[in-house]
């Protein structure tokens, strides 16, 4: 008999209707539309208007993944919601979620691996369904970037944007689609790469630190795109040997957007053509833990995938932690 195995029979997701492109970033900072995109391939992304929450989008995408997997809310065992941009330090914003969605109960929860957090999220996810612990489980990513950006530094407001994305799992007996292996890793010494200072116990919220705009993203990009690149391709090759899977076997790559550059210098460095990498970053930017949901949602809704299609996840973000899943469709 096969292994029970969790499988994504629904995806959404849900990006703010506001478009904040290069040209109007320009009129922020001192930058132009031919920098960010020759430096990182991003031409616009999204913003969220000011009444919406992080709560809200992920509700928006969660409601097309519970539509599209044919469940009810009170279906769900498990809520798990990967951001690093919570409504507000606690409850957790799964809590909130949970009631928007209308039901109360099952375990809600939020997780922080950064950009990587989805991903670390389907893990956990696929570890409670194999053990039997849980058959239907709400994985979303949803980030709201934008109130974390701090829009006078043109080194980071040009990459991020906000979206969040969505996937149902369910507990399959007796099938070969599903998640097959997820690989996850994380090194602390690169921690200090890729931080909000302030709001937490290092550096509490005071006058001072909000004058000093110690509650923004602050980023060393160039130490991270050398690290991203070498962990991205390592652990994308980890996840094929370990499944002894063949390049030519796969459908598609979907990488974690942050950058356009990052994403063809690791496409290249494992020998994956192009037409094989699924990309949306010069849309959305950079959008932390929501990039591989919504990407893998638009891949879906274009008729894209076909069952037991071989598709390979690769996440790299802030922590620095990165991994790559692979799963049959
Ligand atoms: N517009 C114009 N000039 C700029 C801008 C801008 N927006 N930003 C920086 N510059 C300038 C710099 O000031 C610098 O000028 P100088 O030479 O006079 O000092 C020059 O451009 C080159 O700067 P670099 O930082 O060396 O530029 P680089 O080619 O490395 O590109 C970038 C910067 C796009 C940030 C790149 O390093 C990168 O993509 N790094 C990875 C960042 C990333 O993806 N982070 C998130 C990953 S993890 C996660 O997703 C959470």
């Amino acid at each position: 008999m096969n292994p029970v195995r969790a499988r994504i029979i629904g995806t959404g997701s849900y990006l703010p209707r506001t478009i904040r492109t290069n040209h109007d970033i320009e009129k922020m900072v001192d930058t132009s539309h031919d920098w960010i995109v020759s430096r990182s391939g991003i031409s616009e992304r999204r913003i969220a208007a000011e009444d919406e929450q992080t709560s809200d989008i992920a509700c928006a995408a969660a409601r097309q993944a519970l539509d599209m997997a044919g469940l009810k809310p009170s279906d769900l065992d498990m809520i798990m919601l990967a951001t690093v941009t919570p409504d507000m330090i606690f409850p957790p914003t799964a809590c909130i979620l949970q009631h928007k969605l209308g039901i109360g109960g099952c375990a809600a929860f939020d997780l922080n691996a950064v950009c990587s957090g989805f991903l670390y999220g389907l893990a956990v996810a696929d570890g409670f369904i194999r053990g039997g612990n849980a058959n239907n489980i709400l994985v979303v990513g949803a980030e709201i970037l934008s109130r974390i950006v701090n829009w006078q530094d043109r080194t980071t407001c040009v990459l991020f944007g906000d979206g969040a994305g969505a996937v149902v799992l369910r507990a399959e007996k007796d099938s070969n689609r599903g998640i097959l292996s997820s690989h996850l890793h994380a090194d602390g010494q690169y921690a200090p790469l890729l931080t909000v200072p302030a709001g937490g116990t290092a550096i509490p919220t005071t006058r001072q630190s909000v004058e000093n705009r110690l509650h923004y993203i602050t980023m060393q990009g160039n130490e991270i795109f050398k690290v991203a690149v070498r962990c991205l391709a390592e652990v994308a090759v980890e996840a094929l040997k370990y499944n002894h899977v063949d390049l030519d076997e796969l459908k598609f790559l979907i990488p974690h957007q942050a950058n356009m550059r990052i994403i063809k210098a690791v496409s290249s460095r494992i020998g994956l053509p192009p037409e094989k990498v699924y990309t949306n970053v010069h849309k959305y930017g950079n959008t932390s833990s929501a990039s591989i949901p919504i990407a893998l949602d638009e891949a879906n809704r274009a008729g894209l995938l076909n069952p037991h299609d071989l598709l390979l996840f690769d996440t790299f973000g802030g922590g620095l932690t990165w991994g790559a899943m692979l799963a049959r469709w």
